[in-house]
């Protein structure tokens, strides 16, 4: 697979005589890949997203993000516009007076064709279950639904990345499952690179591959099988296992026989109903 991003050695601080809070960070995203960043508070790791689309640029290190050097600021727009973002926040993402008007912001800035705009952004609308909602206030909708506008507007420019920066973790159970519906579907239709930074490992079990940063540094990178189940490192970085494979974890060491690597609730259900069936 080709290379969606790349970071060389990348080290930035945000005062001149401030710590390091990206610390030679190597990294290598593919195209088409779904990566999730894990990691506690301060780690670096909204501040590594924002390296993606040149918000902000290393001072030291390089960045190849789409073919485009992101120190040179005449890629800028064409960066914004192809690495989308979703951040924490739906309120401070909502710019317009209706859903319509929001999920076309970005095209009208693009300069892009009234007709062409129309057309996208009804496609968006739909896709995402906003339609209905057309007219309504972006500010009186539930948080998942705000979300999902947010989501729709950035995928209304057809980015080739797309990066969740803990997009679900201000709204309930309920909108976290619509946006994460939302998720999927970007993934089975499009090619898309996703990145995902999450406090949630049980969101990171869906991933191609899983990053935890610690202290700005890479700290671990694999699949999820490999990284999720390695209970001693994920607590060093301060995170907890998949509540599935703590359970199977405690079922084991009491004696029951179950299938090993489990991580998630329907394969902790398949474990039990196969060793039920064999007893
Ligand atoms: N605008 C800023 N100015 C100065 N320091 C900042 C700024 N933004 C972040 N920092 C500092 O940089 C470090 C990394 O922050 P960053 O936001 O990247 O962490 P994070 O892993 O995203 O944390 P969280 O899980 O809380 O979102 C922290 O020590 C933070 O205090
Ligand atoms: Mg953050």
């Amino acid at each position: 697979m080709s290379t969606a991003i790349e970071l060389k050695h990348v080290s930035y601080r945000y005062q001149d005589d401030g710590p390091e809070v990206l610390q030679d960070v190597n990294l290598r995203i593919r195209k088409g890949e779904w990566v999730t960043i894990l990691g506690p508070n301060g780690s670096g790791k909204s501040t590594l997203a924002k390296m993606f689309n040149a918000l902000l640029v290393p001072d030291a290190g390089e960045i190849v993000s789409l073919g485009y050097d992101t120190r040179d600021d005449q890629h800028w727009p064409a960066l914004r516009r192809r690495v989308g973002m979703v951040f924490q926040n739906p309120d401070n993402q909502l710019v317009a007076p209706t859903v319509r008007d929001d999920v076309a912001f970005g095209l009208e800035n693009a300069g892009v064709p009234q007709d062409e705009m129309r057309r996208r952004v009804a496609e968006r609308i739909a896709e995402f279950g906003l339609s209905g909602l057309e007219n309504h206030e972006p500010h009186r909708l539930s948080g998942g639904q705000k979300q999902r506008v947010a989501i729709a507007g950035v995928m209304a420019l057809a980015p080739d990345v797309i990066v969740f920066d803990e997009a679900t973790s201000m709204i309930d159970p309920e909108g976290s499952r619509e946006v994460w519906s939302a998720m999927a579907k970007l993934r089975e239709s499009r090619s898309m690179t996703l990145i995902s930074i999450t406090h949630d490992v049980d969101e990171a079990v869906l991933a191609d591959r899983v990053i935890i940063m610690k202290n700005g540094r890479m700290f671990a990178d694999g699949p999820p099988r490999e990284i999720l189940r390695d209970t001693a490192r994920l607590k060093e970085a301060r995170l907890l296992p998949p509540f599935a494979g703590t359970v199977a974890d405690k079922l084991t060491a009491r004696g029951l026989e179950l299938t090993e690597h489990i991580l998630t609730e329907e394969e902790l259900i398949t474990a039990l109903w196969t060793y039920k069936q064999n007893s």
